[in-house]
């Protein structure tokens, strides 16, 4: 009788440590970022420490360094933290940051391996500015036009986020962005963002043509996360419609949409809105000023969520894949179910390709 065909019997047959290591795109993700497995867990503000950059780089995967708007010396030394570590990792930029011109030459100088920029998208100039020290490119792309214009610009590869993300978000879903870009740029490595949270969902991504993926939420509530216990006991109750996208109310004050639980803070967040529109309309502040205090915003209402429990007022980005997960569990574990949970689903899917007549 043929052996049982189990993810483990086929390792073992191939002689790989994963039956995944088939999949051309799988290898590619593992390539790019140096790693076991291409599941990189995103850049979260006051979140992605150092610390948790380790757990998830010693479980396989690949971590990214929030750099937020941090003093340059401190987000230096988290860096000089992760070189002494020795193991892989990545580091944030956000453009929008008042320290990001800062950030991107202390980076370029410390010559980071693999540099993310997010917030609005980078100019050409820092992108060749990044390369030129030896670092490798990915940018966020929420939009195809945006994937374009990132991929001319010299991004070695692509963070595709779809609006079902937490945190920052554009307007289009991930299924739409999947169709626009992962399926028109073959030659570009992308890492999918958006909406994941299982290991199944993940394999049919590999076999898309996805690098890898990118999760934020399922680590912000990993063991490992520094984030309040109250934090994470939220996320944990928390289903997938509580993620809501906040709106812009006008045109005068463009704000990037957040995808965060509803609480209080939306609330809060609503009223200062109105507050800063009707200031605009009195001349008593611009539009640029105005969403720096809309970031100012965020930047506090999270930390006071993440970092003193206040789950009412302060702000609990999250994505709607908040509703797949309802454990606290460490980071090994994550990212080994995410892998067990692939395999079999590819098992599946090779049965149900060969099961014909
Ligand atoms: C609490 C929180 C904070 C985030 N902060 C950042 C950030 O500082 N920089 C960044 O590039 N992305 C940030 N993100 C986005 C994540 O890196 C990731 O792309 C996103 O969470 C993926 O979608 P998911 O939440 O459905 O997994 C944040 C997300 C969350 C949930």
């Amino acid at each position: 009788m043929a052996p049982a065909f189990t993810p483990a019997a086929a390792s073992a047959m191939i002689g790989r440590m994963s039956i995944l290591e088939d999949i051309p795109h799988y290898r590619r993700g593992r390539e790019f970022l140096g790693v076991r497995v291409p599941v990189i867990s995103g850049a979260m503000t006051w979140i992605s420490t150092s610390g948790l950059v380790k757990a998830v780089g010693e479980a396989g995967g690949l971590g990214v360094l929030a750099g937020g708007n941090m003093p340059v010396d401190l987000f230096a030394a988290e860096i000089r933290e992760l070189r002494d570590w020795g193991g892989p990792f990545a580091v944030n930029l956000i453009t929008l940051a008042p320290n990001y011109a800062d950030h991107l030459e202390m980076a370029a100088k410390m010559k980071v391996p693999l540099l993310v920029f997010a917030g609005s998208f980078p100019r050409k100039s820092e992108v060749e500015a990044a390369r030129a020290s030896g670092a490798r490119v990915l940018c966020f792309a929420s939009t195809d036009s945006i994937a374009r214009r990132m991929i001319g610009y010299g991004a070695n590869g692509l963070v595709l986020e779809g609006s079902e993300a937490g945190g920052h978000i554009g307007h289009v879903s991930t299924m739409v962005l999947l169709q626009q870009v992962l399926f028109a740029f073959p030659e570009v490595p992308v890492f999918v963002a958006g909406g994941i949270a299982t290991g199944r969902m993940m394999l049919h991504l590999f076999l898309m043509g996805a690098a890898g993926v990118q999760m934020g939420t399922v680590f912000a509530m990993s063991t490992e996360s520094p984030a309040h216990p109250a934090f994470k006991e939220r996320f944990r109750r928390a289903r997938s419609r509580e993620a809501f996208a906040t709106p812009q109310y006008d045109s005068s004050l463009p704000v990037v949409s957040v995808r965060a639980l509803k609480n209080r803070g939306t609330d809060d967040f609503g009223r200062l809105q109105l507050k800063l529109l009707q200031q605009i309309e009195q001349g008593r502040i611009n539009r640029v000023q105005a969403q720096y205090e809309v970031e100012k915003y965020w930047v506090g209402a999270l930390r006071e969520a993440v970092q003193s429990g206040d789950v009412d007022r302060g702000s609990l980005m999250a994505g709607q894949s908040v509703g797949l997960v309802d454990g606290i569990r460490p980071v090994k574990e994550i990212i080994a179910g995410l892998v067990r949970d692939a395999e079999k689903e590819l098992v599946t899917v090779r049965r149900m390709l060969c099961d014909r007549d």
